[in-house]
Formats: C-alpha cells, structure tokens, sequence
C-alpha cells in the first residue's frame, strides 16, 4: 500500500470519516501501529516525558526528536510521520523555523513537521507551506508554553473562545495541512471542526473533531500514576511488563530459568 499523503486526510474529512492518531519513538511501537492501521504517527515532543524521563517538553532538543525521528521513520513505509518541532526551535522567525523542519524532513526523514500557537506563529506556517513543507498546527493547550498558560487547563472557555476560533482560522490561512486541538470544551471544537476546510485532530475535545490523537504510553497503560481526563487506557502494558520482569527474575534466582530448551550441547 502506497503512503498516506495530506490529501488523504482531507478526502477522508470530505467524506466525513474519522481517523486516529498515535504519537510513536521507537521501531517497536512505530511498526505496530503501521500494522494496525493507523495512519498518521507523531514523533511528539512528549518524548520529553514519556521517554526521556522528563517533567514537560520544554527541555526536550531537536536533536533528541531527530534520533526518535529517525528510528520511526526507518520502521515504517504507510504511515504519515509527523514530527514535532520543540520548544525553542521555531518561534523567533520563520527562518528558524524552517531550518529546523528542513532538518526533521532530510535528517529525519519525517514528511511533516508540527508546531504549537495559533495567530502568533502563522508567518513560520506560511513560510513552510510555501517551500514543501507540511505543517500540522496546534492550538488549545499548548503543552511547550504551560508556564505562561498556568498549567494544564481547558483554553477557549468564555472569553478564549473567540481567540481559539481566531487562531484556528489563521492557522487553516496561513497553510496549515490540519490543526490539533487539546483540552477545548467539545461544542467548541465541533464548531471550529466544522468551519474549517482542514480537519482538526483532538486530544480533550470531544467526539466531534475530524481525528483523535493519544500519547501512545498513555493509551497503552504503560505510564504510571495518574493520567488526565482526556486518556483513556486500552492496556495494561505496565503491569504486563513488571509481570514479566518479576517473573524472569524469580526464575533466574531459583535456577528455573534458562532451561535445557535455551541451552547448548
Ligand atoms: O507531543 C505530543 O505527543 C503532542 C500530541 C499530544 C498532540 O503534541
Ligand atoms: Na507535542
């Protein structure tokens, strides 16, 4: 089967069918969703938690999202890959931000780049789209700016609401491709699904958005303690995986493991 291109995603809108998106970083994950059928896979910054041992993306670099860049893309043929561009790597000007997606695309073999804000960066999405350069916008609540917005809250209630729809808007303007929306109160994210051309991907923002999207540890069950409201598990891949350590090493110490069978003459 042939790549999934940008034109798909916005066929599949036309057509009214939904579609899912996971975040990968590494061949295993990467191959299995591909197999699964997903068909848009981002290398997120939230690497910076659930991979790098982090507290937030803020001090995640572009080489660390080259590295995971490189190893999804290296394991997969079907899937979009989308690669995030972190904190600091984009906002000063359109110029930077094209040096650094021109590093995710050739360096990294990814065929789109992400960035978070709305109005603000649309002059850096302009830019990309202009000279072959996918981009996939992010609004709502932007994870890389929690210090300024005051943690992790619902945006676009009240007053925000207008400010959202603004900034979606200029996103869809300045050529964006399609526009995460996270932690948007869902009749507002129905209605920016709904006037916009390009689809919008949510993450806690209701049914109504053209796609989902889910940190895969998260949606796997693999990270521990609390998760937010917006996760839902599908797994239990953390309790299968200390299982399964617990249980080599019972048989390591009481000599049950390796058996003949994992032996040589
Ligand atoms: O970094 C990430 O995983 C993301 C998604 C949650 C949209 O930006
Ligand atoms: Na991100």
């Amino acid at each position: 089967t042939a790549r999934v291109r940008i034109h798909h995603l916005q066929q599949a809108k036309e057509r009214g069918e939904r579609w899912a998106m996971l975040t990968a970083y590494d061949t295993y994950a990467a191959a299995v969703f591909e197999e699964a059928g997903i068909p848009v896979l981002l290398v997120g910054d939230s690497a910076g938690n659930v991979v790098l041992g982090h507290s937030s993306t803020v001090p995640v670099t572009v080489e660390d999202l080259l590295l995971l860049t490189r190893a999804v893309t290296r394991s997969t043929s079907r899937a979009l890959v989308v690669a995030d561009l972190p904190f600091g790597s984009y906002e000063a000007s359109p110029e930077q931000a094209f040096g650094t997606a021109v590093r995710m695309m050739k360096e990294g073999g990814a065929q789109a780049v992400k960035l978070e804000g709305g109005a603000r960066v649309a002059p850096q999405i302009r830019l990309l789209a202009d000279n072959g350069v996918p981009v996939m916008a992010h609004v709502g609540f932007t994870p890389q700016s929690e210090h300024a917005l005051g943690g992790f809250r619902v945006q676009g209630r009240g007053a925000g609401a207008e400010q959202l729809l603004a900034d979606a808007r200029a996103v869809q303007e300045a050529g964006a491709f399609a526009v995460v929306l996270e932690m948007v109160p869902a009749g507002l994210a129905a209605q920016v699904t709904k006037e916009l051309a390009i689809p919008t991907i949510g993450i806690g923002a209701g049914v109504d958005c053209d796609a989902q999207v889910l940190v895969w540890p998260d949606m796997a069950g693999l990270t521990g303690g609390r998760v937010p409201r917006f996760v839902k598990r599908y797994a239990d891949l953390r309790g299968e995986l200390l299982r399964a350590a617990r249980e080599y090493a019972d048989e390591v110490r009481s000599g049950t493991f390796p058996g003949p069978e994992h032996s040589f003459e």
